[in-house]
């Protein structure tokens, strides 16, 4: 098995644009650390990752929109489920 970190690549889109982010597994401590470390996103993630603000609410779907689901960026591990998926970020406007 080769142990060599796997790239992932996603996108994060945010007020109409798309993100393409390239990291690996676990280089970020959560989908929310990784999101509030990129993106300029007001309000995001208060309540550090213990899963009770719902700030981080995000949409992850594929790029054919076919699947979707809300999840909680926080509770999210940066792993291969994340591959070629495409993060939705709502402007909530905290
Ligand atoms: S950071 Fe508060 S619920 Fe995720």
């Amino acid at each position: 098995m080769n142990m060599e970190e796997a790239t992932i690549i996603f996108s994060l889109h945010f007020k109409n644009e798309d993100h393409i982010i390239r990291t690996y597994q676990n280089e970020y401590y959560s989908l929310m650390t990784l999101i509030s470390a990129i993106l300029p996103v007001s309000g995001f993630g208060l309540c550090c990752g213990m899963g009770s603000c719902g700030t981080c609410l995000v949409e992850i779907s594929n790029k054919e929109r076919s699947y979707k689901k809300p999840v909680l960026a926080c509770s999210i591990a940066i792993n291969d489920q994340l591959a070629n998926m495409v993060v939705l970020i709502p402007d909530s406007g905290y």
